[in-house]
């Protein structure tokens, strides 16, 4: 018995000193304390013993069993500190390694001058609204003027459906709407998309965008719109950029005018992007038709308004010195990033 047990100690002890992980340890001392261990069974064997020889021997197996408590717990403390450091150290973060980078999106120039618009005309008290891109036929040319012959139809060849609606061919028939709605004053603008058969060029496009603008109140004169729109310009293009008002002709303004801002590109002079002349066109706009305001219940004896339509796709190509239309539509990072 007392061989067995010295036998079982020194066993003990040189697999607990080898042992090199916790898992091996827990399996250590499960064959030697555990329900099945060796060292219970010797307790265990205790009972098969005299009377006289159970004391003594039973000292001796505590004994023992304190000794590879002692042993275990030290080797155990040991163990676990070389697991925590080999942890730490494959664990370890790189911080010089390369992130992964997320790449940061800017607003196309496009949105941008659209807000920037906005925004000058929220700070001058006007509301935004928006309409629909599929028009009937009255609102985009008879409410605005258009008798049913009327050669403007012919210049805004346009897309229509099968059912007689129209994609609108400027963002005008928002006047209309909301005069409509009967709510006076007004002093609004619509931003929006507009369509017309145009072949694509450094100029024009089937898809573009514009902003629309009426005011509509007593006693409103030709100086209001021309002092609103001039502060409206240099808001945008800063204080260095000339203007000019031209007589023009629509259907359903009375006088007309278009807006010209000097060409961004040859501040002038003339050149290929304004064509020679020096000006490049901004914007339509007039008094609005005395027609149109009857139409949409409005009696103009009473009221006048005026009211402006600008193409936004151009005031953005103005604003950024971008060259070419087709840039704005054809979305190539490369290019949008710049701005
Ligand atoms: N609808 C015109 C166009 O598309 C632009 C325009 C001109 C709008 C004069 C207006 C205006 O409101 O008064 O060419």
């Amino acid at each position: 018995m007392q061989a067995q047990l010295n036998e079982l100690k020194t066993k003990s002890l040189t697999a607990i000193a080898q042992a090199d992980s916790s898992k091996a340890l827990e399996e250590i001392k499960i064959s030697i304390f555990g329900k099945k261990g060796e060292l219970t069974a010797l307790l265990k064997s205790l009972g098969t013993m005299s009377k006289e020889e159970r004391p003594a021997f039973g000292a001796m197996v505590n004994e023992v069993r304190q000794e590879l408590e002692a042993a275990f717990e030290a080797r155990k403390s040991a163990v676990s500190e070389a697991e925590l450091l080999s942890r730490l150290a494959n664990e370890q973060i790189d911080v010089t390694m390369p992130g992964s980078r997320r790449a940061r999106g800017v607003l196309h120039p496009l949105t941008q001058v659209i807000e920037e618009a906005n925004e000058i005309f929220l700070g001058m008290g006007y509301e935004i609204v928006t309409g629909p891109d599929i028009e009937t036929i009255y609102y985009n040319f008879d409410a605005l003027n258009h008798s049913p012959g009327h050669p403007a139809r012919d210049a805004q060849d346009t897309f229509y459906t099968e059912d007689g609606f129209v994609l609108r061919t400027s963002t005008s028939p928002m006047q209309v709407r909301v005069m409509e709605a009967g709510k006076l004053p007004i002093r609004v603008i619509a931003p929006g998309k507009v369509f017309r058969s145009d072949p694509v060029d450094a100029t024009h496009s089937p898809v573009f965008h514009q902003l629309e603008g009426l005011v509509v109140d007593k006693g409103i004169t030709m100086g209001d719109l021309k002092g609103t729109l001039l502060m409206f310009a240099k808001e945008l293009f800063g204080d260095n950029a000339r203007f000019r008002f031209r007589p023009h002709y629509f259907p359903f303004t009375e006088p007309s005018a278009e807006m010209d801002a000097s060409c961004f590109a040859c501040d002038g002079k003339g050149c290929r992007i304004c064509k020679g002349e020096g000006w490049i066109e901004l914007l339509g706009c007039g008094m609005v038709h005395p027609n149109v305001l009857k139409m949409s219940g409005i009696d103009p004896v009473v009221y006048s308004g005026f009211a402006f339509g600008m193409g936004l796709d151009r005031l953005a190509m103005q604003r950024f010195n971008i060259s070419d239309m087709r840039l704005l539509f054809e979305n190539d990072v490369k290019f949008l990033q710049q701005f």
